[in-house]
């Protein structure tokens, strides 16, 4: 596959999976800040990536050491951003105000706590190096992309649909059904399971799902949901501070992992990368697993 086809496949897959694209088709058809080519022409013949939730220049050191052993990866693509994804990641957060308003949160307090976290994210993210991976690339001739607000839409999406019908009885039941999904399974053997914030024998009542729009909400808006009528948040993970938040709005929470998560998305991207030739092979944080039925192992 051409590199722009592989980079360009992602965008649409999140497109299709945008929550503004869910509820109105056709509302969103931009692209996504925080997904970028970092390195290599995008002309460039591609056969076999290495995908991780994470790399760094460390991995592509990887990635060059596993060709010298005989592996022919011509490809790296990472999930959260690096080079001008990670500055430009503050992009995607509209997103989440966008969630926030659908379940009733008044568009003008989505709008000042939106406007706050953008300030200060984007103070965060100018002190950062965002450019190790791409001179890495640059030095090792490896095509690299960061696929990350696609992949999280998809990983929200995967989730709307599963508690759309909410006919569970506490959310105690709704921690289960998440860890019946294959990559959440597979975390919790390695000690990093889903668990609850909050009253696990609860009713889940109206269920939220917060997986996408870049970076983790700020602590203000629990409250806000609680007066909306939300009950029960899924998210990958939250910080400290918006735990805290969470317990004292009295809304409930299951996390349902962070590799878990990003992995559930990543995997329905290398599925359908698979099914157009690629070949995978699954790199730092993605536990790999495939929906779509083709039988290529790597
Ligand atoms: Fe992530």
């Amino acid at each position: 596959m051409k590199w722009k086809d592989i980079f360009n496949l992602g965008i649409k897959m999140g497109q299709d999976s945008d929550i503004r694209n869910v509820d109105t088709p056709g509302s969103y058809t931009g692209s996504y800040s925080d997904c970028a080519i970092i390195s290599g022409n995008e002309n460039r013949e591609v056969n076999t990536v290495y995908v991780a939730v994470d790399a760094g220049v460390a991995e592509l050191l990887l990635v060059d050491e596993l060709n010298r052993k005989g592996k022919k990866i011509d490809g790296v693509i990472i999930h959260h951003p690096t080079g001008p994804g990670g500055y430009n990641l503050t992009g995607v957060v509209d997103i989440q105000k966008y969630n926030w308003e659908r379940f009733g949160v008044d568009p003008k307090a989505a709008d000042r706590i939106y406007i706050k976290m953008v300030e200060e994210e984007n103070i965060e993210l100018s002190a950062r190096n965002f450019l190790a991976v791409e001179n890495a690339a640059r030095f090792l001739d490896i095509p690299v992309i960061c696929m990350h607000t696609a992949i999280d839409n998809i990983v929200q999406v995967f989730f709307e649909n599963i508690f759309k019908k909410n006919n569970l009885g506490t959310v105690k039941d709704v921690c289960n059904e998440i860890n019946s999904i294959y990559e959440v399974s597979k975390a919790s053997k390695y000690g990093d399971g889903p668990y609850i914030i909050g009253d696990r024998e609860a009713r889940p009542g109206n269920i939220m799902v917060d997986m996408t729009g870049g970076i983790d909400p700020d602590p203000q808006i629990f409250s806000f949901l609680k007066k909306v009528g939300v009950n029960t948040l899924i998210a990958m993970h939250y910080g400290q501070d918006n735990v805290k938040a969470i317990k004292e709005s009295k809304i409930n929470a299951v996390i349902s992992g962070h590799m878990a998560s990003d992995s559930i998305g990543i995997n329905r991207y290398c599925d359908r990368l698979e099914s157009q030739g690629l070949d995978i092979v699954a790199g730092a944080g993605l536990y790999r697993h495939r929906r779509s039925g083709t039988n290529r192992s790597k």
